[in-house]
C-alpha cells in the first residue's frame, strides 16, 4: 500500500478509535477497501490478562488458540500449559520448586462464565494440573479433587504419572535443607502462581490459576489457587478477579471474591484491587508473615477496564488486547520492599 493511502487509513481509523495493531489482527485489503473480520462493538476484546512474566508466552498462546476459534476454555487451558512444562519456571507445574520433603506437588482451577469450575491441589506427578482441573469441571459432579483422589480420577482420565522433580529444583531443595528457612520469596525473578483472565469476544468472562505453591511448604499445604474464591472468583455479570502472592493471606481475606464483589458495587478494577490490598495489609501489618507477604490481583470488568495492584513493588501482569498487542504492565503497589 502506497504511503500516502496507509496515511489516510490510519488517519480514518484513528478518528473512530481503532488502532492500525487492531487492523492488522482483523482486516483484509481488497483494493482501497479495507474489510475488518470483527464488528466494531468488539474492538477491545478479546482482552487476555496474567501474572508475572510467565504469562506473557500463557497469552501468546491463549490468543493464538481463540483466533482459531477454539472454545474459551480449550483456550485457556492451552495457554496455562506452557508455563506448566516450562522447567525453568520454578512455581508452575514441572520443575516447581518441592516443599519441604522434596516432593512437587500442584494446585489449579479453572472457571467459565457461567460459573462451572473445576479444580485440583495438592497433585502429584501429573505435568498439567491446569488439564485436570478441566477435567473434574467436564466430566465429574464436583468442584475440587485433591491428593490421591485427584491422581487416581487423572489417570482414570489417560494422564501419565512422571516425576515433576528437575535436578535443577532437587538441588535447590537440597541447598535450602541445610537451613530449612521457611520465608517464601515472592518477586519478578522468583515469580509465582500463573493466574489469567480472559474477557472473550462474546464479552463473557472466563479464568484460571496454576501453581506449584509456595516453596519449601509443608507436605499437604495447599494455597490460594486452586481455591475458587480466593486465587480466582468471576461472575460474569460483573467481572473476574485474580490473585497471585502467599496464599494463605489470600484466603484468610477471600481475595479475589471481595475483589469482584467492590467490582459489583461500582469500584473500578483499580480501585477494588486496591482496597483488597490494603485490607491485606491492615490484617497482617503485625503478622508473623508480614516480612515476606506479597500479594497481588489483577481483575477485568465486563467493559474490558483492567487492572493489577499489589501489596509491595515488582508484581507485573501480561495482558494482550487488539489496541497494543501482547505486552507487560508494572502494578502499581502499596510499599516498597524494605
Ligand atoms: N499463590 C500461590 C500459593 O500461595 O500457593
Amino acid at each position: 500500500m502506497s504511503d500516502r493511502r496507509d496515511f489516510i487509513k490510519k488517519a480514518a481509523l484513528s478518528t473512530i478509535g481503532i488502532s492500525t495493531a487492531y487492523v492488522s489482527a482483523n482486516a483484509t485489503t481488497k483494493g482501497n477497501i479495507t474489510l475488518l473480520s470483527n464488528p466494531l462493538k468488539d474492538v477491545k476484546k478479546p482482552i487476555i490478562i496474567s501474572t508475572w512474566n510467565h504469562g506473557l508466552p500463557a497469552n501468546e498462546e491463549t490468543w493464538k488458540q481463540l483466533k482459531k476459534g477454539k472454545p474459551v476454555l480449550d483456550a485457556i487451558e492451552s495457554g496455562m500449559k506452557i508455563p506448566e512444562a516450562d522447567p525453568k519456571i520454578r512455581s508452575v507445574g514441572y520443575g516447581g520448586f518441592p516443599d519441604r520433603d522434596g516432593n512437587v506437588t500442584l494446585d489449579a482451577c479453572i472457571m467459565d462464565h457461567n460459573s462451572d469450575c473445576g479444580s485440583v491441589s495438592f497433585l502429584q506427578g501429573i505435568k498439567h494440573p491446569i488439564s485436570v482441573a478441566k477435567k473434574v469441571l467436564e466430566e465429574t459432579p464436583h468442584v475440587m479433587l485433591t491428593g490421591e483422589g485427584a491422581l487416581q480420577f487423572a489417570k482414570s482420565q489417560g494422564f501419565k504419572e512422571e516425576n515433576l522433580l528437575t535436578p535443577e529444583s532437587k538441588k535447590d531443595w537440597e541447598k535450602w535443607l541445610e537451613e530449612s528457612k521457611y520465608a517464601p520469596v515472592i518477586n519478578i525473578e522468583n515469580h509465582d502462581t500463573i493466574s489469567m483472565l480472559v474477557l472473550d469476544e462474546s464479552g463473557n468472562i472466563s479464568g484460571a490459576c496454576t501453581t506449584s505453591g509456595a516453596a519449601w511448604k509443608m507436605h499437604g499445604r495447599v494455597g490460594d489457587s486452586p481455591i475458587i474464591g480466593a486465587g480466582l472468583f468471576l461472575d460474569n455479570e460483573v467481572g473476574g478477579a485474580a490473585a497471585t502472592g502467599l496464599g494463605e493471606a489470600v484466603i484468610r481475606t477471600a481475595g479475589s471474591a471481595m475483589v469482584v464483589e467492590l467490582m459489583r458495587q461500582g469500584k473500578s478494577p483499580f480501585d477494588a484491587c486496591k482496597e483488597i490490598v490494603e485490607r491485606i495489609y491492615k490484617k497482617h501489618q503485625n503478622h508473623k508473615d508480614m516480612p515476606y507477604l506479597q500479594v497481588g490481583f489483577i481483575a477485568v470488568n465486563k467493559k474490558g477496564e483492567y487492572a493489577g495492584y499489589s501489596l509491595r513493588s515488582g508484581f507485573n501482569y501480561a495482558i494482550y488486547d487488539n489496541e497494543k498487542g501482547n505486552r507487560m504492565e508494572d502494578a502499581k503497589f502499596k510499599m516498597e520492599w524494605k
